[in-house]
């Protein structure tokens, strides 16, 4: 899922499709001087953000979160944002903690504008304009470093710092930005009651570590953990990407040091040491390695042909197309099918409709092709589509139920036959969403959910599209009789978004087709990760 939360740009200038998006940029959240949440001293809660919210951290009136925001962030909409009631979700930050600390609205634009961004002031509840503390935050535009590292770390002769048994030691490591602060860019595990630690291997991306700059400055704190927060800094050290990356044949020994314990005391010589147990590094495919190592996409159309979506003959059928205007269905195959068919090399489109009674013996049918070729139901092109599919409008009668399933598990059913990740297949149903057999598609999806597959569902018309925002899966992960869905695969977008009043067709085309497409390479990334599937190396030209 997810068009809805990416959609929402309406009125936007839309860069040409397939030419590559804006940035993308990091945020990095801090509050200072919180006011306590309650009487006793209630711990501030999570930050909520429009998108997503922070890890919660216990009492502090200062935390520093780790978890971050990545953001795409596209210049050219930025002049729109005073056209619209609603500013779109990338451009706007809204803070409302849980036991409501207060709130504050922020445009990304003036974060990024102003390198680290205002101090936020943060309203009280009920009490407009009170301030009950400040936000920071931090945007950084992401290097497109792909790398991902992983690493493993132990230490030896800790101070002790607890005065019933030894220490509880955790790692916290900092990357420097390039005004010379540090932002956390990771936390270890703690382990207990030891001054000799062993922390788990982690992985962390080389642009969280340290921008993808090899040379920055990666500092790393020690501390002994407490119950109740107050954390005892036991020392640190400071090191880089590349004098890390050299420790790969060798244990390297890193001096833990207390700067004030140095000051104070003449015999001070370290607070222990850590030592880089191990340091790896694995590049992070992206979609377009796996398009360039010859994955293809393989394009398959189903299109409602059920009653609730008016006589074809009628302007106001959904399926009514005037001399002069495609159909919604039609615009929507096209918007779509044009972009995906460049990854397609065939180019051969199995196209299928459904819920109508069909010729010669008028049987309700929910998957017939529209070509009327039961042994190739292939078309040639989008146009050989949209061709069929106008042809179909003309001899089949429109009726129902509206049945996804066995569209789905027919595709389904080809995409098991290969799934070394040289085919993906991408099913895109056009529906006006009245569905009737929840149950079986939703089965159907989370069988789907672990084949080399994705479906769109594009929603014409004025319903309410409920169901298909639950099918999308972006609230809560689709399940089905108690298996849950392995990834999310469903993406679902209304039509009527992208219908501007200006009447300018192509702009509001190209943008359903960006939006209904956003999740493909995720979800294809999706599946290669988790079967371990590495990109081909591309076809020398
Ligand atoms: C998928 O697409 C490729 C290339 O276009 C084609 O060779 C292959 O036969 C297709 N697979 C199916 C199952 O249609």
């Amino acid at each position: 899922g997810g068009a809805r939360a990416g959609m929402a740009a309406p009125g936007a200038l839309e860069p040409a499709a397939g030419s590559v998006p804006g940035t993308k940029v990091e945020l990095t959240v801090s509050c200072r001087q919180l006011r306590w949440g309650r009487v006793l001293g209630g711990p501030p809660s999570p930050l909520s953000l429009q998108f997503g919210r922070t890890e919660v951290i216990d009492n502090t009136l200062n935390p520093d979160f780790v978890r971050k925001f990545v953001l795409d962030y596209y210049f050219e909409e930025k002049q729109n944002l005073r056209d619209w009631g609603n500013p779109p979700w990338s451009h706007s930050a809204f803070f409302g903690a849980q036991d409501f600390l207060g709130q504050a609205f922020v445009a990304l634009g003036e974060v990024i504008g102003s390198q680290r961004g205002p101090p936020t002031a943060v309203g009280q509840k009920g009490v407009p304009g009170k301030r009950c503390g400040t936000i920071l935050l931090l945007a950084e535009e992401l290097s497109n470093c792909r790398d991902i590292v992983t690493m493993q770390l132990c230490a030896n002769k800790l101070d002790k710092k607890d005065f019933f048994g030894k220490s509880d030691p955790f790692l916290v490591f900092y990357r420097s930005n390039e005004d010379g602060t540090f932002t956390i860019c990771h936390k270890t595990e703690v382990v207990k009651n030891t001054l000799n630690p062993v922390w788990q291997p982690f992985t962390i991306p080389v642009r969280a570590l340290c921008n993808g700059d090899y040379d920055r400055t990666v500092k790393i704190d020690v501390y002994d953990w407490d119950r109740d927060g107050s954390h005892d800094f036991i020392g640190e050290f400071a090191t880089s990407y590349r004098e890390l990356s050299r420790a790969q044949s060798q244990f390297t020994v890193y001096e833990v040091l207390n700067p004030r314990k140095k000051c104070k005391k003449k015999k001070y010589v370290n607070s222990g040491t850590v030592t880089l147990l191990s340091f790896s590094v694995e590049s992070e495919f992206t979609f377009v390695d796996y398009i360039r190592g010859g994955t293809q996409l393989n394009f398959t159309v189903a299109i409602d042909f059920t009653a609730s979506n008016g006589l074809p003959s009628q302007p106001t059928s959904l399926h009514y197309a005037s001399p002069y205007q495609l159909s919604a269905y039609a615009l929507a195959l096209k918007a779509v099918g044009e972009i995906i068919q460049d990854y397609d090399s065939d180019k051969l489109f199995p196209a299928y409709g459904f819920g109508a009674k069909v010729p010669p013996d008028g049987k309700i049918s929910h998957q017939f092709p529209l070509n009327n070729n039961v042994e190739n139901p292939s078309c040639a092109g989008i146009e050989g589509v949209l061709e069929s599919y106008l042809q179909s409008l003309r001899t089949v009668q429109l009726y129902g139920p509206t049945n996804f399933a066995p569209v789905i598990n027919q595709v389904a059913g080809i995409a098991a036959q290969v799934t070394d990740g040289s085919q993906y297949h991408v099913l895109l149903i056009i529906t006006d969403g009245v569905i009737s057999d929840m149950l079986q598609t939703k089965e159907a999806i989370v069988t789907a959910s672990s084949l080399p597959m994705s479906i769109i569902i594009v929603g014409v018309g004025p319903a309410e599209f409920e169901a298909m925002e639950e099918l999308d899966g972006d609230e809560v992960r689709l399940s089905s009789r108690g298996r849950y869905a392995e990834r999310d695969i469903v993406q679902f977008v209304p039509f009527r978004d992208y219908v501007d009043d200006s009447g300018n067709q192509v702009l509001s085309m190209a943008r359903l087709a960006k939006d209904v497409l956003a999740e493909i390479p995720e979800q294809l990334l999706s599946y290669m990760k988790t079967r371990d599937i590495k990109p081909r190396r591309a076809d020398p030209e």
